[in-house]
């Protein structure tokens, strides 16, 4: 058979190996005579499961000690209605958020914390983040979100936090389809959210990575069971927590490890990236719209200067192996989604393929 290299956005190609440790483990996990899907969330072995899941995280992210992790159900998308209900509490009515917006992820935020708070969109570009300097913060904002790596537009970004006006704004980022393909300093972050369907594990996983201060801000709304405080205190099981989602987090977190972590992670992202935004440079056939210094690691769209060749190119695509290709259907075109479980051999096949479409 055809090796099979599967381009997905999310949800999205696991770890071989992680898949099939799970396979093996699927009807008795180490001897429990169970299946972890049928474990209670607070026996011994799903607790053994979900504490190895949190501690390798933390190991990896290099979260400090005052920051809690969650593991929540819902979505990244929830979470644009959560952060305002967990950090607005302590703020009088009127409170603005700021919001940088970079494309479709950040736009569904806005629109979202429309119904919380006043909102402020500080800098726009769906393309090309607009240089840091030129950002109109609000002085005295509840918070400044972002989404660091836009999956669809294929915008990725860090600010700069250098930038004096970061020194006490409490910053939200959403790093869905990012999160441990590069190194951050979570210390510089209030929040940081992630829906696992990308580089974690399946989707019904969502994390929330917060800082202790910022614990205890819900707005009487806010529901219980999403209430980041009341999460924080039970260990994520306040209500049930998607444990077989957690489990299969927990393998991916030992396998990055196994790899050498994050900072391998992000030396074979940019290996990767390279590989194919070059490709892609180097040929007329294909155009990318996203401004260099903005490309994502992680999501490259890109698209045939002639669309009508696109159906042509998807089956020629699929009879290699080379899997979900297409663009979203938003923007159109293509987008190779290369997230951490994607070996260069994966991008490497997908470049023989442009190269050999576009007659090179
Ligand atoms: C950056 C980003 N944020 C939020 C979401 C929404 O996540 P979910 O579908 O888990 O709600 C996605 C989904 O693809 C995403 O890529």
């Amino acid at each position: 058979m055809t090796h099979i290299y599967n381009f997905s956005a999310g949800p999205a190609v696991l770890p071989k190996e992680v898949l099939a440790q799970a396979a093996a483990e699927m009807l008795d996990w180490h001897g429990s005579g169970m299946s972890v899907m049928e474990m209670s969330h607070r026996g011994p072995e799903f607790m053994s499961i979900y504490k190895a899941a949190e501690r390798d995280l933390r190991e990896l992210l290099a979260v400090p000690d005052n920051y809690k992790i969650l593991f929540m159900q819902g979505g990244g998308l929830s979470q644009n209605a959560l952060i305002p209900l967990n950090l607005l509490g302590h703020k009088p009515e009127g409170a603005t958020i700021d919001f940088i917006h970079t494309g479709s992820w950040s736009d569904k935020s806005i629109k979202e914390a429309r119904k919380y708070a006043n909102v402020n969109v500080a800098a726009s570009s769906a393309t090309q983040v607009p240089p840091q300097a030129e950002w109109r913060l609000t002085p005295g904002a509840a918070y400044l979100h972002m989404c660091t790596n836009e999956t669809i537009g294929g915008v990725e970004y860090q600010p700069d936090f250098n930038d004096p006006r970061f020194k006490d704004l409490v910053l939200v980022a959403d790093m869905s389809s990012h999160i441990l393909s590069r190194r951050i300093d979570v210390a510089k972050y209030g929040v940081i959210f992630a829906g696992a369907q990308k580089n974690i594990g399946p989707a019904g996983v969502t994390i929330v990575i917060i800082r202790d201060d910022l614990l205890g801000r819900a707005l009487p709304i806010c529901p219980s069971a999403f209430d980041f405080k009341l999460v924080a205190d039970n260990e994520s099981m306040y209500n049930t927590p998607p444990t077989y989602g957690i489990y299969i987090a927990g393998l991916v977190f030992q396998w990055l490890k196994k790899q050498g972590g994050v900072a391998e992670m992000e030396r074979r992202a940019i290996a990767k990236a390279e590989l194919l935004y070059n490709a892609l440079d180097a040929s007329d056939f294909y155009e990318t719209r996203v401004a260099p210094a903005n490309r994502s690691r992680m999501n490259v769209p890109f698209y045939l200067k002639d669309e009508s060749k696109n159906e042509a190119f998807l089956a020629g695509a699929k009879a290699r192996g080379l899997l979900q290709l297409k663009g979203h259907k938003s923007v159109g075109g293509m987008r190779a989604s290369i997230y951490n479980a994607m070996p260069i051999e994966g991008v490497q096949a997908l470049v023989d393929y442009l190269n050999e479409f576009a007659g090179l």
